[in-house]
Formats: structure tokens, sequence, C-alpha cells
């Protein structure tokens, strides 16, 4: 049995462990994944001590992806754009960084919500972590525009200028935003505070698919926001299924099902 687990602090809430049981068990993986609480100032000694016991792979969460970043021996080149690392496997003596929140959020996008990102014009709100770990997926489905917009203009100057000039990417200001996108992607942290990114609804139309990072129980008053402007409204609970499902399938070799995975999780949240 291969020993998996997500470590962060703090962790009981983590739905990672039912996510990739549910995984392994329809892929017959005989693996082990459990919750991993990591003193705050001791991930680096956790992390030390889980792949001393033999253990193959971790999720990594908040507050730690930074600190995991730092500590791969080796990165791929979409946890080197984020700058964060969510995923981690231990083969050969190596710790290998991976991130991959921006291909589950593409993924949920293109796949799950039949929304192609290609071609189309995209706004990202935010220009924290979050926004930062999708930019890359995002433009390599090729999007016709990757709008980045923040609170504090900036940190969305700062975080553009840290990926190759290209003309599709841009950077806007809030009060700025002034056409309509075909997606609308919140990446801040707004949401947690029951808050709204100040912009205009003149974003939304008809056709938009407005996308809440964040996921509940009911809809963010970022997607209540977007469908009273007349959008499509998804939150990210199917980022979170198919960012595990990536890392799954990093470790494992192996693709799992993620809609029946996704339709239990909706069940009990
Ligand atoms: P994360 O890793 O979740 O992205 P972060 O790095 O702290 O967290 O970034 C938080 C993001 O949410 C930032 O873009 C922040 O905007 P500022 O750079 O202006 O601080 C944004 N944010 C947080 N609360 C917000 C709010 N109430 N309205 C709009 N943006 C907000």
């Amino acid at each position: 049995t291969d020993h998996y687990a997500v470590i962060g602090n703090p962790i009981a809430h983590s739905k990672s462990p039912d996510i990739h049981a549910r995984f392994a068990a329809q892929t017959r993986q005989d693996l082990q994944y459990d919750r991993l609480l990591a003193p705050l100032d001791g991930f680096l000694a956790t992390v030390q001590q889980f792949v001393r016991a033999g253990g193959k792979g971790l999720n990594v969460t908040v507050p730690f992806k930074l600190e995991a970043y730092a500590m791969a021996t080796r990165l791929t080149e979409r946890a080197r754009a984020a700058g964060a690392v969510n995923t981690l496997k231990f083969e050969n003596g190596e710790m290998l960084g991976d991130n991959t929140d921006g291909v589950g959020l593409v993924t949920d996008i293109v796949r799950n919500a039949s929304v192609a990102v290609a071609g189309k014009s995209v706004l990202l709100l935010g220009a924290g972590g979050a926004a930062r770990g999708v930019i890359l997926p995002l433009l390599h489905e090729k999007p016709a525009r990757l709008v980045v917009a923040n609170r504090t203009h900036s940190k969305a100057v700062e975080l553009v200028e840290r990926f190759a000039p290209q003309p599709c990417l841009e950077v806007s200001d809030f009060g700025m935003l002034d056409d309509t996108f075909d997606i609308v992607i919140n990446a801040t942290a707004a949401s947690l505070a029951s808050e709204v990114p100040p912009i205009s609804p003149r974003v939304f139309a008809p056709r938009t698919l407005a996308y809440d990072m964040m996921y509940g129980a009911a809809p963010t008053a970022f997607m209540q926001f977007a469908t009273q402007h007349g959008a499509a409204a998804r939150d990210g609970l199917g980022m979170l299924v198919e960012q595990a499902a990536e890392s799954f399938y990093l470790w494992r070799g192996v693709r799992p099902e993620t809609a029946a995975v996704f339709a239990e999780l909706r069940d009990k949240l």
C-alpha cells in the first residue's frame, strides 16, 4: 500500500482524503490517503518525516504552498509559473513539485461546463496566489484575451509582468472594465468575506460564464451578482475535484472519472 496525504494547517476540513479514497476505489489503486497537520513552523520537518516513513506524495494546502515550492528539488513548468506547489511526488530521492490548480480550473470550464477558452475573452479577477496559479494553463488554451484586474492595480501589473509579453495578456483596473467577457473568473478572496469585487456588471452578458474559485452550500456573493446580471454562474467545486484528479494522475499514471465524485461531494455540501 502506497501512502499519500494532504498537508496543511488547519487540515481537518479538507475534502481531499474523501476525493482520493473514491478515486482509488474506482481505479482499484492500492493506496492510503490521510490528513497531515503540520505545525506552522514545522512544514519541512513534517514532510521529511513523511518521506522517511516511505510516503509517496503529498497535496499541499494553506499555508504551505510557497514552502513546498521552495522545498521541491525539481519543478514542473506550471508550478514554476504558479510560484507555488500543491502537489509533491517523492521518487528516486527527488521531490517533484507540481501545481494542478490551474489545469483543474481549465478542465472544469472546458470539459465539465462545456465552455471553450480558445478564442474567447477571459477576465481574471485577483492577483494573489490563486490568480497566479491559473494564468499559464489559461494561456495554453489560447484565449483571444486574458485580462487580469485587481483591487490593488500595481499587483496585477507585477503579476502579468512575470509572464512573457503576449498580445492576448493584458492588465486592467476594476474601475476601467467596460467590455463584456465570455468568461469572468473570480480568483480574489472576496467571497470569503461575502463580498463582491467592485466591478461593473457590464462585464456580464447572457452567454458569460461567471466562475468563482470558491465554493459552498450556497452560491457565493460573486455568483449571485453575476446571475442577477444575466450570466451563468459556477462555483469552484469542480476545480477542486479536477485538481485532485490531476494530482492522482501524476502519482499513479491513471486518470480517475470525476463526474460521480463531483456529484457526491455536491450532495454533501
Ligand atoms: P490567494 O492566495 O487566495 O490568492 P492572496 O494572495 O492573499 O490570496 O490574494 C488575495 C486576492 O484577493 C488579492 O488579489 C486581493 O486583492 P488586493 O491585492 O487588492 O489585496 C483580493 N481580495 C481580497 N479581498 C477582496 C475584496 N473584498 N474585494 C476585492 N478583492 C479582494
